[in-house]
């Protein structure tokens, strides 16, 4: 293959270097594009054919469903790891020693108490706010608490941002789940692993003891290493591009949760359960709803389906979806929205207009599900998405930092009016 693309414009030719990743994907190096053009750039509203970046964190193939963290496949952390190993695999690189993950949760949990004065900010809020627009204030807060900026050229800095992140997001997930459910601020238990905390924190009712559940915890870990990381999607963009202007880890991370809320990303889960609770109440005709999503004259789209990568099965939908079947048959829940999801999979896997598209279950089809049968309000399920995406989020906000990226700033088109001279206020119509 050519190591260089060739480009024309106004009758004048150019060469771009190729770059080749480890897997073989190949990008056109467009750096000296305007230089050499004088001024030309490129459009590709929604970056669907643009690289932002050089990255060695996560690999997706779209086509053949391959997920992979660090190299890694999806399928064998799932089953194999912990969470925490995943993040620390994640930001780090490697899978750590034993001695290692030890001093991480170590480190992690003598982080994990956050200022008091955070419960005033959260008294504030009303019960009735989203947990998302709560979760990404108070990450925001933490700025506030937390106020020296992190020196990007010390490991041992970075590491203490890291640690202390990863130490007291838990602790506000779990708030903003308590403060919705009037239940008193709670810090868990400092005894116990992350996932359990995590749980204890969200679920300890103050007049009796919280009993873990081997099924639930094991769900939850599961879960949030298939969240872990996605590579450049909206969120992590996010996060990157805020960063890249030198705005501290807390406030990126936060900049990213409110990405994440929308629904054609992580909100996707919440939309996806109310979605299906919508047909349930309907009478459960899938026919009608698979109806809506394929008329271009309905806004309603099928939650939960199609990706912008994944143009074949997304390979955590398909290890979410089976979890599903155990964590319901193993805690006794008899859930019908699962039975009304498998019937709208089915049809859609069937149907040509989903086919043509290549769109399949992506990973919020059936997250939701289980998160419903481990009693997390629906309005939680983006936050839970937050707290397993938060390694991720870390790990490519490190690279971008570590790899001196340029500030994100890209350029346009601009297509409004030419110049025109100022009308006074009494000569316009
Ligand atoms: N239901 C019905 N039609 C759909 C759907 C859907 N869920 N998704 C895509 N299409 C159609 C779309 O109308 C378009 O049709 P046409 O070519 O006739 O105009 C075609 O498929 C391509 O769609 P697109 O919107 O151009 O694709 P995209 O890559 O810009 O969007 C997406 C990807 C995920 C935003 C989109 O598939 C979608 O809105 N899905 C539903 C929301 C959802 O489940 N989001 C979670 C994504 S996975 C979690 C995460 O990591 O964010």
């Amino acid at each position: 293959m050519a190591n260089t693309a060739t480009l024309e414009v106004n009758g004048e030719k150019h060469e771009f270097p190729l770059v080749k990743g480890t897997e073989n994907e190949v990008g056109i190096d467009i750096k000296n594009l305007r230089s050499a053009t004088n001024g030309v750039v490129t459009i590709d509203p929604g970056y669907k054919n643009t690289g932002s970046c050089e990255s060695a964190i996560t690999f997706l193939d779209g086509e053949k469903g391959i997920l992979r963290y660090r190299g890694y496949s999806i399928e064998e952390l799932a089953e194999k790891a912990e969470f925490l190993e995943v993040a620390y695999l994640l930001i780090f690189g490697e899978l750590p020693t034993q001695e290692q993950l030890d001093k991480f949760h170590k480190d992690i949990k003598a982080q994990s108490v956050v200022d008091e004065d955070v419960r005033k900010i959260i008294d504030a809020f009303p019960k009735s706010a989203h947990p998302m627009g709560v979760l990404a204030s108070l990450t925001s807060a933490l700025t506030a608490f937390n106020p020296s900026s992190v020196n990007v050229n010390s490991e041992e800095d970075m590491y203490k941002a890291i640690v202390k992140i990863l130490g007291k997001f838990p602790v506000l997930v779990a708030w903003t789940l308590r403060k919705k459910q009037g239940l008193p601020l709670d810090y868990g238990d400092n005894s116990l692993g992350y996932v359990e905390n995590v749980l204890k924190m969200m679920f300890k009712q103050p007049n009796c003891e919280y009993e873990l559940d081997p099924i639930v915890v094991n769900a939850l870990d599961k879960l949030l290493i298939l969240h872990a990381d996605h590579e450049q999607n909206c969120s992590t963009s996010t996060v990157r591009i805020v960063g890249s202007s030198h705005a501290g880890l807390f406030a990126s991370l936060s900049a990213g949760i409110s990405a994440l809320w929308g629904p054609l990303h992580g909100g996707a889960n919440q939309a996806v359960l109310e979605m299906l609770e919508g047909i349930k109440a309907d009478g459960g005709d899938t026919k009608k709803y698979m109806a809506k999503a394929k008329d271009k004259d309905d806004p309603f789209r099928l939650m939960g389906f199609g990706h912008r990568v994944y143009k074949n099965f997304d390979p955590r939908a398909k290890i979410i979806k089976k979890s599903a079947d155990d964590v319901l048959g193993n805690l006794g829940v008899e859930d019908p929205i699962l039975d009304i999801a498998k019937g709208l999979e089915k049809e859609a896997l069937e149907d040509s207009y989903f086919v043509d598209r290549k769109l399949y279950p992506n990973v919020d089809f059936y997250s939701g599900i289980i998160y419903r049968a481990m009693n997390i309000p629906t309005d939680m399920f983006t936050v839970m998405f937050a707290l397993g995406r938060l390694p991720g989020w870390i790990a490519q906000w490190r690279e971008m930092r570590l790899n001196q990226e340029p500030i994100g700033r890209p350029r346009q088109i601009y297509t409004g009016e030419t110049h025109r001279p100022f009308k006074a206020i009494d000569k316009r119509s």
